[in-house]
């Protein structure tokens, strides 16, 4: 009997003694760290540099302010910065609980689903891109892209009404295999369909992104009789998405560090860290360095060219073009899509529309005139929507420049005309932690940008709605 209590007691402590082990383990996840900015106008290029001469994590750049963050483990403020003028707000880490059904969502309306009202981890997502396919197969085509570096499946959603039949047989030309239209060409035939691409968080980090993907794609899919739905933009366009273009990065923002923001990929025997910067991976004006020092130098005498970039930075590209496997997957797939004339790159934050280029601030594009009418218009149907306020302009004037950007590549390599980059909000109130209440409101506005883009196009290509 006595015994029998000794093991009871034991078990109360061990089971107590795991519980607490568990709070400290969940506490040192969700402990945040310090997101300072730095708004000294004159400053901006400095703390730039500054930054990166440390590796320090930038989350945003305007020119007017830079925010950097400090983790908890790691809250060292170089000299140069802590003399500046700044302002510290504290950031909490949330990470919702992993345990809510999948069958919980009924996907069958965009207004009344459940799904869009929270962040969810990768299974989640991977569970209702399926069950989106499940349930418009006569629309929709799930694609396996290949695999991530840790040997994730990747997944494009391809979502179209036809006269889209790639690899078909065509019978009225005798059974021969139908003949692409010519890729370049930004005005289809009678009949053929425009390409729309939308990829979402190549920076694991920035959910808001990822969780727009999905709103996007179940728009497009959702019955044109529901408020929000952009189904009748499928007269003229299929649409492409890759919600998920960062598999492992999202994960382990789930499970180990909320604020991750590279791939997961082992590179070279020699190196201690992991994971390179996807959007530094593409093979369009690629560097192995991570920003042109040179135009920093003036500036700051300190920043001396690092070349190549430390592979512990946040901002490494790799050793090459196309290293990571996920970049080299994607682009594999868009290189096969045919006549695809828009593209856009969802990411946080900052609230702007970003054409090309992002390598360098001295050359814009010859359609930059028209990307940036059609973005203009864009940043307007946004605001129309609930009232958020996008600026406009090339993706190197309105953050920092940077090389091996995927809009680049798109639009200079695949000859996209309208490629784009969108950040999402906010603009640093909650940064990448935007309460879960604003993921709705964020898909809707986005949505409206979409359309604007798509209409815009149409229009020029003398296609009405
Ligand atoms: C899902 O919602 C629709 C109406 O929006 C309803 O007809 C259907 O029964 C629901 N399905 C489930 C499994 O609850
Ligand atoms: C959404 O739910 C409301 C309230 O139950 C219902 O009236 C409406 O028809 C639903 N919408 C769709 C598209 O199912
Ligand atoms: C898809 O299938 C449904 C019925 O299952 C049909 O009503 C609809 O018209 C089809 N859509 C297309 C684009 O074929
Ligand atoms: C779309 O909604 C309308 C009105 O509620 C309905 O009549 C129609 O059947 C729906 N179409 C599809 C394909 O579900």
């Amino acid at each position: 009997m006595a015994g029998t209590w000794l093991w009871a007691f034991l078990l109360a402590v061990i089971v107590s003694y795991c519980s607490a082990e568990q709070q400290i383990l969940q506490e040192e996840k969700t402990r945040g760290g310090v997101l300072r900015r730095f708004s000294t106008e004159s400053a901006v290029q400095s703390v730039l540099a500054v930054a990166q001469e440390h590796d320090l994590d930038i989350w945003h750049a305007t020119d007017a302010f830079v925010d950097v963050y400090f983790p908890p483990d790691a809250p060292f403020l170089p000299q140069e910065l802590a003399q500046l003028r700044h302002t510290s707000t504290s950031i909490s880490v949330n990470v919702p609980p992993l345990a809510l059904s999948h069958s919980a969502w009924n996907i069958s309306s965009l207004e009344n689903t459940t799904f869009h009202d929270h962040y969810h981890p990768l299974s989640e997502v991977q569970s209702f891109i399926k069950q989106l396919a499940a349930t418009y197969p006569n629309i929709t085509r799930l694609v396996n892209l290949g695999l991530s570096a840790e040997g994730r499946e990747m997944n494009g959603l391809t979502i179209s009404t036809g006269a889209y039949n790639e690899g078909e047989e065509d019978e009225e030309s005798g059974g021969r295999r139908k003949k692409k239209a010519p890729k370049k060409t930004p005005v289809a035939h009678d009949g053929e369909k425009l390409g729309f691409v939308i990829v979402g968080a190549q920076h694991a980090r920035e959910w808001i992104a990822t969780a727009a993907s999905t709103y996007l794609a179940q728009a497009i899919v959702a019955n044109s009789s529901e408020h929000y739905s952009l189904s009748k933009l499928l007269d003229h366009f299929d649409f492409h998405i890759i919600p998920m273009p960062n598999p492992d990065g999202y994960e382990y923002t789930w499970e180990s560090d909320r604020y991750w923001y590279k791939n997961r990929q082992v590179i070279g025997p020699y190196t201690e860290c992991v994971g390179l910067d996807m959007n530094r991976n593409w093979g369009y004006k690629w560097r192995p360095e991570a920003t042109d020092n040179k135009q920093y130098r003036h500036l700051n005498s300190q920043a001396k060219p690092r070349v190549p970039t430390n592979p512990c930075s946040h901002w490494y590209p790799g050793t090459r073009p196309f290293e990571s496997p996920e970049v080299n997957n994607i682009a594999n797939w868009i290189a096969t899509l045919p006549n695809v004339i828009a593209f856009v790159d969802l990411r946080s934050y900052g609230q702007m529309i970003s054409s090309p280029y992002s390598y360098t601030c001295k050359r814009l594009p010859k359609d930059a005139e028209d990307q940036i009418e059609a973005a203009l218009g864009a940043s307007h149907a946004i605001k129309s929507v609930h009232g958020t306020e996008f600026k406009v302009g090339s993706l190197c004037s309105t953050l920092y420049p940077a090389y091996g950007n995927i809009v680049d590549w798109m639009y200079a390599r695949e000859a996209i005309k309208y490629s784009y980059v969108a950040h999402l909000r906010d603009t640093g109130t909650y940064g990448f932690s935007l309460p879960e209440k604003w993921i709705r409101p964020t898909g809707e506005e986005t949505g409206g940008m979409i359309q604007y883009i798509a209409k815009f196009i149409a229009k020029q290509a003398k296609r009405t709605f």
